[in-house]
């Protein structure tokens, strides 16, 4: 069964993060302690950007706000340049008032990984669920790093990336093959259980997969496409990546 996505088309990348911030900062002001989920990737980067500024404006606090994050590279260590807990420090928590403890991030170096994803299910659990899940969608129409084929019911777990993500993501990276091959990842299942999501997608070359994931058929070849099974989801995308919807 389909649902419905609520489909808001911005000019561009700059407004895509603008509102993005605004969405957010609602969600805090409507309780400080909001569970936020969060993302990484290009496009977040400038949403992170508009809320560091909104703080240093006073206008919103991130004193009591609780964090999750989707995924996170298989062996790299929070303090690796090209961790995801590294990019979120450097794009968000390093300059907003939020306090380290409060910030859930899978650790990629967990030597027991099954533990690490049930224990990161149970700690979902325990935060009340996630309030707001910020997401991005890959060219291949991959959600955090639930890849093609993975399932409606798929939780935390550990998985090898595809060669598309890989090669999408090595420009990041100093060569292709410093990629790591496998990441942890929160499962579309774990996501599906925020109260609200909200996508970002901006440029051409996200066209293809918004397109996939709103119009095409609903299936693990593409994963963002369950989405639509969501009560409250919106795609907040620019023109570029609406380009290949029909109106
Ligand atoms: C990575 C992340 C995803 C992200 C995607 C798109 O693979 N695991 O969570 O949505 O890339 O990233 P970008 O915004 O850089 O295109």
């Amino acid at each position: 069964m389909s649902g419905y996505i609520h489909l808001q088309i911005v000019e561009n990348a700059e407004d895509v993060a603008r509102i993005a911030a605004q969405n957010l900062c609602a969600q805090i002001r409507e309780r400080s302690d909001a569970v936020l989920g969060l993302a990484t990737g290009s496009t977040p980067e400038a949403t992170y950007a508009e809320l560091v500024r909104v703080h240093r404006e006073r206008r919103v606090s991130f004193s009591r706000v609780r964090s999750v994050n989707l995924d996170e590279y298989q062996g790299l260590d929070g303090a690796h340049e090209h961790s995801y807990r590294y990019y979120m420090q450097r794009h968000l928590f390093d300059h907003v008032d939020m306090r380290s403890w409060n910030a859930l991030l899978l650790d990629g170096t967990a030597v027991d990984g099954e533990a690490e994803c049930r224990a990161y299910e149970e700690r979902i659990r325990a935060l009340g669920g996630v309030d707001l899940w910020l997401l991005g969608i890959g060219s291949n129409g991959h959600i955090a790093f639930n890849e093609p084929g993975s399932t409606r019911d798929s939780r935390t777990r550990c998985v090898p990336l595809t060669a598309e993500t890989i090669a999408d993501n090595s420009r990041l990276f100093a060569a292709p093959t410093e990629v790591p091959r496998r990441a942890y990842t929160v499962g579309i299942a774990t996501i599906m259980e925020a109260r609200r999501l909200l996508l970002l997608a901006t440029g051409e070359h996200k066209a293809r997969a918004v397109a996939a994931a709103l119009r095409g058929e609903e299936g693990p070849h593409c994963p963002a496409s369950f989405l639509r099974g969501h009560a409250e989801c919106t795609f907040l995308i620019d023109r570029q990546a609406a380009s290949l919807l029909e109106s």
